[in-house]
């Protein structure tokens, strides 16, 4: 499906982890709404092939950082705000899973999940939520995951993050309403990246997880992308607070 106007024209948005998967489509819709982005990630290489494949010329920026250092989390935005002079929008986009049960988990496998997942998007939803308020707009969307609602094996701690970023995401929506910026969550069940392709590459686990989805598939990259376009639009202004669950009904049964 194509992107809707989403009136976006001239916005300026962060996307943290936009050089492949969720975070590119969310790029590539943005761009295509003639937004202005920022994405970042670790390695280097991954951000030059997204910023030749997204063709953002001017209006996009690529910036090496891990969501979860301090220093580059303020690089990021300074850099952002250089260079496009504010930022009216982020996407909490980055997040990863260990496979491993919580039981059996060394303590340094814990910290890894909760760094990249809850530390990254608290420490980039705190710069952003700093700078919105003196413009007095904005809007932080953070993709969280049905993992988030719903324990499942192997990915305990992964779940527990989730369930942190959507409580973070009601406490900054009631901390920023007051400054007019809104603060939601999209969770979607498996998605077709390369985070899940161990899993949505093998027939066997492919077809008994798509079992528990009502729309009979998993989800496209574009399905979040669009949802959270509506989240960074005007159209969303009056909500704040929320998770929007983008899993083909799966938590519907
Ligand atoms: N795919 C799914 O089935 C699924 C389902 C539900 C929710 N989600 C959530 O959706 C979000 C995106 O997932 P995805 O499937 O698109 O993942 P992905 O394909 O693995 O892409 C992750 C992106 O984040 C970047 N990244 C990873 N760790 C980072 C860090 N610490 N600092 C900065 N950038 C970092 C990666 O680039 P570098 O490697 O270069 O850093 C890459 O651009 C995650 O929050 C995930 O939990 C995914």
């Amino acid at each position: 499906m194509s992107a809707l106007a989403y009136g976006l024209d001239g916005r300026v948005f962060v996307i943290t982890g936009g050089s492949r998967g969720i975070g590119f489509e969310i790029a590539k819709m943005l761009l295509s709404q003639n937004a202005k982005v920022a994405v970042c990630g670790r390695k280097k290489e991954g951000l030059e092939s997204a910023q030749e494949a997204l063709k953002g010329g001017n209006n996009l920026l690529a910036i090496q950082a891990h969501v979860a250092k301090e220093d580059d989390v303020e690089n990021l935005f300074n850099k952002t705000m250089e260079y496009f002079g504010k930022v009216d929008g982020l996407i909490n986009n980055v997040g990863m899973n260990l496979i491993t049960s919580a039981t059996d988990a060394d303590y340094s496998l814990w910290q890894k999940i909760i760094e990249s997942n809850l530390n990254g998007t608290f420490l980039c939803s705190k710069r952003a939520g700093q700078i919105m308020r003196n413009q007095k707009r904005g809007k932080i969307v953070s993709i969280s995951s049905i993992a988030g609602r719903r324990s499942a094996p192997a990915m305990g701690i992964y779940g527990i993050a989730k369930a942190g970023i959507e409580m973070m995401t009601k406490v900054l929506a009631q901390e920023l309403a007051p400054f007019n910026i809104q603060v939601n969550s999209v969770a979607p069940c498996m998605v077709r990246t390369k985070f899940s392709e161990p899993f949505w590459s093998n027939k066997e686990i492919y077809d008994q997880i798509v079992r528990t989805i009502p729309m009979g598939r998993i989800a496209e990259p574009d399905d979040v992308a669009h949802p959270v376009m509506f989240l960074c639009s005007d159209a969303s202004n009056f909500i704040t607070g929320q998770t929007i669950m983008v899993d083909g009904g799966a938590s519907a049964i």
